[in-house]
């Protein structure tokens, strides 16, 4: 781990967001149902946001559950909510104790109210935490995040709310339910899998993207620095010269 190293300083990712990919081959890989790659994949979880909190990473988005996951078995689906019932009632309570808060981004009109009760329970316990926030994708679709803040602007704009003229991407922008954080400064997606899959399409306008072969379930501190290091090594141009 180069990190800590006097003289070769790496600027740490302000914001870095995870497509957690690869449970399921995970378990494939060693002869056991999905499901165990799930809850193998919930422990990575708990290991990634202690690491990211140690490293000074401010904001952590990992993606959860996409809107497309639903097509999953039922039985997968319901092993799926399961691990994340656990994770919201046994978790949350020490991610408060660490200075973490803790959001939920995306749809959640699809999932079990005993759930929903479960996350805003955790992000109000949590709101006032400043050390990392922690959001996790659930239900959630980029595209329809962006549907969703057209919307609500078309709504005030009938209403004379505001002038068509005003829309501009720094209101659009404030509409999305990720205003309040900054965009990603780097993506991460696990398994080999070379693509977005309906992630934060509108804040990763300007991510780098690292793509590892690790599957989630493996996914250490090494694989995380090693992501960080990449990135460090680029050259954000942001479409300058
Ligand atoms: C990621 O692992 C977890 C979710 C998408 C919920 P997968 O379940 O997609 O694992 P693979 O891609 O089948 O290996
Ligand atoms: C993306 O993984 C969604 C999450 C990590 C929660 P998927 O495994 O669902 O994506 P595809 O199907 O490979 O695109
Ligand atoms: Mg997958």
């Amino acid at each position: 781990m180069k990190l800590q190293t006097a003289g070769e300083k790496i600027i740490i990712p302000r914001h870095v967001a995870i497509i957690m990919d690869g449970n399921g081959r995970w378990a494939k890989a060693r002869g056991l149902p999905r499901a165990m790659g799930h809850k193998r994949g919930a422990d990575t979880v708990r290991s990634t946001v202690e690491n990211a909190l140690e490293m000074g990473i401010r904001y952590l988005t990992l993606f959860g559950f996409s809107s497309e996951n639903w097509k999953r078995s039922p039985g997968e689906v319901f092993d799926l909510m399961s691990l994340l019932r656990l994770y919201l009632s046994e978790e949350v309570k020490e991610l408060n104790e660490r200075g973490i808060r803790f959001r939920v981004i995306g749809d959640r009109e699809k999932l079990e109210p005993d759930i929903v009760a479960l996350i805003e329970r955790s992000e109000h316990l949590t709101s006032m935490n400043k050390l990392l926030t922690l959001t996790v994708a659930l239900s959630y679709g980029g595209r329809r995040a962006i549907v969703m803040a057209a919307r609500d602007i078309a709504q005030r704009a009938c209403k004379g709310l505001i002038k068509t003229e005003e829309i501009n991407e720094n209101l659009f922008e404030a509409t999305l339910e990720t205003s309040e954080i900054p965009d990603p400064d780097l993506v991460i997606r696990t398994s080999g899998e070379k693509r977005i899959s309906n992630f934060l399409l509108w804040e990763s306008a300007y991510s780098e993207f690292v793509f590892t072969d690790t599957l989630w379930p493996d996914f250490s501190k090494d694989d995380l620095v090693g992501a960080i290091e990449e990135y460090a090594n680029r050259e954000r141009r942001f479409g300058a010269a």
